[in-house]
């Protein structure tokens, strides 16, 4: 992994960069936060303490953070999720190429990103994130790396990566910070490489709702709130930070449908799950269709 100073990009030795910031290793993991920022949205979920491993079955950590890392259709599943939840990746095969997930938490995407036959990396702000995702890729039996850092200073050298994905972050962050993620997205991917970002939008059927119900079109009050983005807004700044940008569905009525967890879902919210995959499909079709999704990627490839 090609690290660099989160402050001032200079090359790390040991931890210490040309400038002499210093950076711990906790447990083998590379810390890379920058205390002097403003944090952005709380870690997933409320553990305190990371809890001992289990030798079988699923990591403690992620029985308590699922409700936190994959939405409300998987709440019901807190302590007692039976399997993990792996999404399909939509991309296509990875070859080999160098993949960033920023925002891993317990790496449900590197693990997806690496069947996939990509080589990834996770990059969180959450310590026992990172330790978790350490964790669950042993025990699954694959390679993936992960540091502890913040979407704003990414600790990697200009061009990087050949991919940079995220699900479920930028949502979260204020539009400023969600700016200065982006334009850290265009500078750590390779001319060519391509970033993939989920986001929620604001036309959304079901995105509409939960404004009008929540907070009556008012600004989010916690950290966590979801922040909705037009689809236009989000073409237009990506572009200008990444490069060319096309959106597609993600999906429909919920943020983080996921047809790989069917087998994990009640009936109810697989059938929301199969409305939404219907929809989708239309939207191949229909293009329009984009634009009312709850749930939109950004594919920007990089000039
Ligand atoms: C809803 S979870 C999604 C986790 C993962 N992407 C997934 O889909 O399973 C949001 C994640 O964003 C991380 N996060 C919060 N602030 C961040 C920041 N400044 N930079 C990178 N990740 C951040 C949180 O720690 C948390 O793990």
């Amino acid at each position: 992994m090609n690290l660099v100073c989160p402050r001032d990009r200079t090359p790390l030795r040991d931890g210490v960069c040309e400038q002499g910031h210093e950076y711990p290793l906790v447990d083998g993991v590379p810390v890379l936060l920058v205390d002097e920022e403003a944090p952005t949205h709380a870690a997933c979920g409320k553990v305190e303490q990371l809890p001992p491993p289990v030798r079988e079955g699923i990591d403690p950590f992620v029985q308590e953070v699922i409700g936190a890392t994959c939405g409300r259709l998987y709440e019901h599943l807190i302590a007692d999720l039976p399997d993990y939840p792996i999404p399909e990746l939509r991309l296509p095969a990875g070859e080999g190429r160098t993949f960033l997930e920023v925002g891993s938490n317990w790496g449900r995407w590197c693990v997806a990103a690496a069947r996939r036959g990509y080589a990834p990396t996770g990059i969180d702000p959450s310590l026992k994130g990172v330790q978790a995702a350490r964790r669950v890729a042993e025990q699954l039996g694959v390679d993936a790396q992960y540091v502890v850092g913040d979407a704003r200073r990414l600790p990697f050298a200009d061009a990087s990566f050949d991919v940079v994905f995220s699900y479920s972050v930028f949502q979260h962050f204020s539009k400023l910070d969600a700016l200065a993620a982006f334009d850290e997205l265009g500078r750590v991917l390779k001319p060519g490489g391509q970033s993939l970002v989920q986001m929620a939008n604001l036309y959304g059927a079901r995105s509409l709702w939960n404004q009008a119900r929540e907070r009556r079109f008012r600004e989010p009050r916690t950290l966590f709130d979801v922040r909705y983005w037009g689809p236009l807004e989000l073409k237009r700044e990506l572009e200008s930070r990444v490069g060319p940008t096309r959106l597609s569905v993600d999906g429909f009525f919920t943020l983080n449908p996921q047809p790989t967890d069917l087998a994990l879902l009640p009936a109810r919210y697989r059938a929301v799950v199969h409305a939404s995959e219907a929809l989708r499909r239309a939207a191949g079709v229909v293009r329009p269709l984009t634009l009312v999704a709850d749930s939109v990627y950004a594919r920007s490839r990089r000039g």
